[in-house]
């Protein structure tokens, strides 16, 4: 691996050559990282969601095609660009696809967890604007969220990597860097679920379930999850789920799950969006009562509106939402990580699949049938 350091390097990667197409797994060029950058060879990286809202409808609608996708990575890094001194060849790492500089006003600023050195471009490239990955005939290939991890080898900048123990194990501790993170800060850090509290879950993919573990850890009484696939219903339960809702099958009478979190519960102290739904955000607002909390977690089509009742914000019910769990990127992850290593996080209850990248487009797939809560591609070591 050393051998390859200042030099390019030829090897497999996912490419996304446009919206609505598999993904053609083929050889590329990662070229060395340049200065502040280091070049990682992935370990495992998991399959969200959002990687596939960006394949099936390009949801930002401004990723420059074609791109490599893969945010939930953990990788091993391989060499580093001049000046690096907080990263040294074979120390294992996660990407972060917000960046956590710790030296910019956003990044110094408790209110937020963005960064100044994330935008939407870098999104898509590196800081400088260019791109570290090339098809063999000398095309640029671009990166979608940051990180690139479906690909043997990617190229980071410093401000959007930490370092974790080697101890643990990467294939598993990939899903700490969005489905985890996110699921927990958001119940944890954004909406602080009490004790005794009642709880409703909409989708119960793996950042839902996330979020049912942490409200179960908080104490919460009442914890639902809300699915139109009901086969998810077994597997909330194993994450603390206390009873699980199919809104498309409501009690006769009920038209909504709404009306029956209102009628039976008497509203819910907090609600946690994980789907990308606009009808599903409105379910899950109304359903509050007057001090209750609900966060959106999902990521909605771009251009859609959410038709909200405007006297409900007058009464005291919140709506809000994060991006990673609204933690500081670099804080989330070493807090649930110490979590993991202290035995007090079971990642294996996420893990249902393991592929090859060669059979990442089944992956996504088993994600669109709803026949999958994480698949980790897992790649040669
Ligand atoms: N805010 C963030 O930081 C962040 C981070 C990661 C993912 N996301 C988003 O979170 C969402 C969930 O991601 P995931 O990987 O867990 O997805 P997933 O596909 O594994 O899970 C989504 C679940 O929602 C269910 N569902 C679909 N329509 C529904 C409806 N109308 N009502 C109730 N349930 C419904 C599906 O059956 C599925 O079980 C996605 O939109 C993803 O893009 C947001
Ligand atoms: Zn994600
Ligand atoms: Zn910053």
């Amino acid at each position: 691996m050393e051998g390859n350091a200042g030099k390019r390097i030829k090897c497999k990667a996912a490419v996304a050559y446009g919206p609505g197409q598999p993904m053609s797994v083929e050889d590329i060029y990662v070229d060395p990282p340049k200065a502040g950058e280091i070049r990682v060879k992935i370990v495992g990286s998991g399959i969200c969601r959002s990687d596939l809202h960006i394949l099936d409808t390009n949801i930002a609608n401004d990723f420059t095609f074609p791109l490599i996708m893969g945010h939930e990575g953990s990788g091993v890094v391989e060499s580093v660009g001049t000046g690096v001194t907080a990263f040294s060849p074979g120390d294992h790492i996660i990407p972060l696809w917000i960046p956590n500089c710790q030296k910019c006003d956003l990044c110094m600023n408790r209110k937020t967890n963005f960064c100044q050195t994330g935008t939407q471009e870098t999104m898509n490239v590196m800081p400088d604007g260019t791109t570290r990955f090339w098809t063999l005939d000398g095309k640029p290939i671009y990166k979608s969220i940051g990180c690139a991890a479906f690909s043997e080898y990617t190229v980071m900048p410093i401000e959007s990597v930490i370092a974790i123990d080697k101890s643990v194990d990467l294939e598993k501790v990939c899903l700490i860097g969005c489905c985890v993170v996110t699921g927990y800060g958001n119940v944890v850090n954004v909406a602080k679920v009490d004790r005794d509290s009642q709880v409703a879950v909409f989708g119960l993919g793996a950042i839902g379930l996330a979020a049912i573990m942490a409200a179960k850890e908080c104490g919460a009484r009442r914890i639902i999850g809300v699915d139109i696939n009901e086969d998810k219903f077994p597997i909330a339960a194993k994450f603390g789920a206390t009873e699980c809702v199919n809104p498309q099958k409501l009690p006769d009478g009920v038209a909504t799950v709404e009306q029956l979190f209102q009628s039976s519960y008497g509203g819910l102290d907090y609600t946690f969006e994980c789907v990308g739904n606009v009808r599903a955000i409105k379910s899950a607002f109304e359903s509050l009562n007057r001090w209750g909390v609900c966060v959106v977690v999902g990521l909605p089509p771009r251009g859609t509106d959410v038709p909200i009742n405007p006297w409900l914000l007058l009464t005291g019910q919140k709506l809000t939402g994060s991006f990673y769990g609204g933690y500081k990127p670099r804080e989330g992850i070493k807090y649930l990580m110490d979590k993991y290593m202290s035995g007090q996080l079971d990642l294996d209850l996420f893990v249902t699949n393991k592929l090859k990248l060669q059979d990442i487009n089944r992956g996504f797939d088993l994600m669109r049938k709803g026949e999958t809560i994480r698949t980790v591609i897992v790649f040669d070591k």
